[in-house]
């Protein structure tokens, strides 16, 4: 598998400053104190830009990973994202990557998820993140930056991955929350927040849709992004631009497991872009790529068939709430 940015030539590249070593088990009931016996244990790569590049990889999309990656549990990440066959760049760190623990109820299907905050990462990591992005990005289309920012990582990193962008005339596509989100100002080709996310960016209750679609309107108009889909778990997104915006429907579909949906859905709409469709269609595709997921047990991979018989259900976007009524 290609290490070296220089042999890397990915029309989607993603990166992870934050990945991890997803550990998911079974376990009939969850209790405190004693030990839970678990069974069915099962490893896989994550991290949102990690699963981003899997599930793109799954869509036919050609694609690289950037991704921090330190001790036994960094080395164990890099070899299943070997093995799903996602070329990557790790760029090594001296701390361990993290690893997320997820436990499945089996007596009430619920699920347990356990995160931990990840290795503290030194300014000399961060600056060979930010090199080796911007190797690759040099013949990209699309950087996608996703996931949380580990311990040690300034806030307004993802404004330093911006600006590679900008250099190399990349579209940006982010998502991240807190602190990584409130401190981008420009650059961002589409945002990603679920409306969790955007309510706590904007620290407004987003109670209505109009309230929904001001504030992903606002993040436009402050030049934040070109285009903000808000997810909105089983009532769909919303998809804004400075003078449109649209709502689309989720498909009604059973859901197996919850995790990954929204890293589905930013792959399905970057899949959709680098092929060059519209806003809207990538949307109805993202849309699809997250049914997809929701219908696959834990992390693991939907195919390429999955989403696209999905993605002939999506219904098209219904307009909401005139721009202009809203900025009132
Ligand atoms: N229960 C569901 N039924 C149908 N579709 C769903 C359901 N949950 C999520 N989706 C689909 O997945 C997309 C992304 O889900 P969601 O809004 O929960 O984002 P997320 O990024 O996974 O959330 P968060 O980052 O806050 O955990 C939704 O826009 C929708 O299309
Ligand atoms: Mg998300």
């Amino acid at each position: 598998m290609s290490r070296s940015p220089l042999t890397v030539r990915a029309s989607i590249v993603t990166l992870t400053m934050n990945p991890a070593l997803d550990v998911t088990a079974d376990a009939e009931e969850v209790h405190h104190t004693s030990k839970i016996r678990c069974g069915d244990e099962r490893y896989d790569a994550g991290g949102g830009g990690v699963n981003v590049a899997r599930f793109v990889h799954a869509l036919g999309g050609s694609v690289a990973a950037v991704f921090s990656a330190g001790g036994l549990t960094g080395s164990r990440l890099i070899d299943l994202v070997d093995e799903a066959g996602v070329p990557n760049i790790p760029v090594p760190v001296a701390g361990s990557t993290r690893e997320s623990f997820t436990v499945n109820e089996r007596s009430t299907g619920k699920q347990y998820r356990f995160v931990l905050p990840g290795p503290r990462l030194t300014a000399e990591e961060q600056r060979r993140c930010l090199d080796v992005l911007r190797a690759t990005a040099a013949t990209a289309q699309y950087i996608v930056a996703s996931g949380s920012l580990p311990p040690g990582v300034a806030p307004d990193f993802y404004a330093r991955v911006a600006d590679v962008c900008a250099e190399s005339g990349c579209r940006l596509i982010l998502d991240t929350s807190g602190g990584g989100l409130s401190h981008v100002t420009s650059g961002v080709y589409l945002l990603k927040p679920s409306v969790r996310e955007l309510r706590e960016c904007m620290d407004r209750a987003l109670s209505t849709e109009g309230d929904q679609v001001a504030a992903a309107r606002e993040l436009v108009q402050r030049g934040l992004a070109h285009a903000v889909v808000v997810s909105l778990g089983p009532d769909g997104a919303l998809l804004v631009t400075d003078d449109d915006s649209h709502r689309f429907s989720a498909l009604p579909v059973q859901v197996v497991s919850g995790v990954g949906a929204g890293d589905a859905m930013v792959a399905g709409i970057t899949v959709a872009l680098s092929r060059g469709w519209s806003l809207t269609e990538a949307v109805r595709y993202g849309i699809a790529a997250s049914a997809a997921k929701l219908l696959t047990p834990g992390t693991s991979c939907f195919t390429a068939a999955d989403v696209d018989r999905l993605f002939g259900r999506v219904a098209g976007p219904a307009s909401v709430v005139r721009a202009t009524a809203l900025a009132d």
